[in-house]
């Protein structure tokens, strides 16, 4: 299952590309519309990108009056993902959201561009839980101390899934030496992000049993097979889609050889092989 990553892609500016994904998720909707940080927003760095975007969308309400009916006509499964800056506002979205033909909410709990709830990422978890009973995912931070003990707290909140992994901080600077983006520091993503996102991937799969939209730096099969292989049942795209919009299908296609490569017959086959401890070889006929 390939999907896009959360603020990655403008289904409705581009609904080719959307219609390439198995789920189109969402930026992430606050109750309050937010116009996002100062310029600048997007910084090139060393194997990646900087963005401090700061959660720029139009709020809740107009979200779900205007922009979801929209969405759903793309005849793509949306998951909506959901930000907030406490548990209550987080629960209160989930609440307007429930009973809508929506395939997942993503709880966005590691936003380094913005403020945090004062609560903890299962505490938020467990007030969703009790305001919706659509599919919970939870999107955690690369930088939270131990994956494995996070993970397990929001799937023993009620969280049906996880999302691995956010962008983690990172500064630019400019020749003067000053921060190239307008907060200074940003979130940082693409090629860099893929080993840090591997090893949360792999905490988070020895720890629990849930599935898991693996992202951080997939740009190619290869790429893609490596998170299966560390536990995710999914991967998102993300930063990967703003230097070649047609990712999705290219990256399908690509997995699939791998996969043929390795004799797997479907992605599922290759989830959690790197827990295995045996080497996959090539299929030698
Ligand atoms: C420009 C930009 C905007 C993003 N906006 C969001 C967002 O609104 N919500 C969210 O959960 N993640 C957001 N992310 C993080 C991505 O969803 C993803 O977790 C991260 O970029 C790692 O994947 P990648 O390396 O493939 O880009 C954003 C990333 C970028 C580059």
């Amino acid at each position: 299952m390939i999907l896009n990553a959360s603020g990655c892609l403008d289904a409705l500016a581009a609904p080719e590309i959307a219609r390439q994904l198995d789920a189109f998720v969402t930026k992430t909707i606050t109750p309050e519309p937010r116009g996002g940080n100062e310029p600048v927003r997007i910084a090139e760095v060393d194997a990646g990108m900087l963005n401090s975007i700061g959660l720029a969308n139009p709020g809740r309400d107009v979200f779900h009056s205007e922009v979801l009916p929209q969405l759903q006509e793309l005849g793509v499964p949306i998951w909506v993902s959901v930000g907030g800056f406490s548990a209550g506002e987080y629960a209160e979205t989930c609440a307007l959201l429930h009973g809508e033909t929506i395939a997942a909410v993503e709880l966005n709990l590691s936003c380094p561009n913005a403020e945090e709830a004062p609560e903890s990422a299962a505490e938020i978890v467990a007030a969703c839980r009790a305001a919706t009973s659509l599919p919970l995912y939870a999107k955690l931070s690369p930088a939270v101390w131990d994956v494995r003990e996070a993970a397990r707290a929001v799937g023993a909140a009620g969280a049906d899934g996880l999302s691995l992994v956010n962008t983690i901080r990172g500064l630019a600077l400019g020749p003067g030496l000053e921060p190239v983006l307008g907060p200074a520091v940003g979130g940082y993503s693409g090629p860099g992000l893929k080993p840090i996102a591997l090893a949360a991937v792999y905490a988070a799969h020895s720890a629990t049993s849930l599935p898991i939209v693996g992202m951080g730096g997939v740009s190619s099969g290869r790429d893609a097979l490596e998170l299966l292989a560390a536990g995710a049942s999914a991967v998102a795209l993300g930063t990967v889609l703003f230097s070649d919009p047609g990712a999705p299908a290219r990256i399908r296609a690509e997995l699939d050889a791998e996969l043929e490569e390795l004799a797997l017959a479907t992605p599922d086959e290759a989830r959690g092989l790197a827990h295995e401890g045996r080497r996959v070889t090539a299929r030698l006929d």
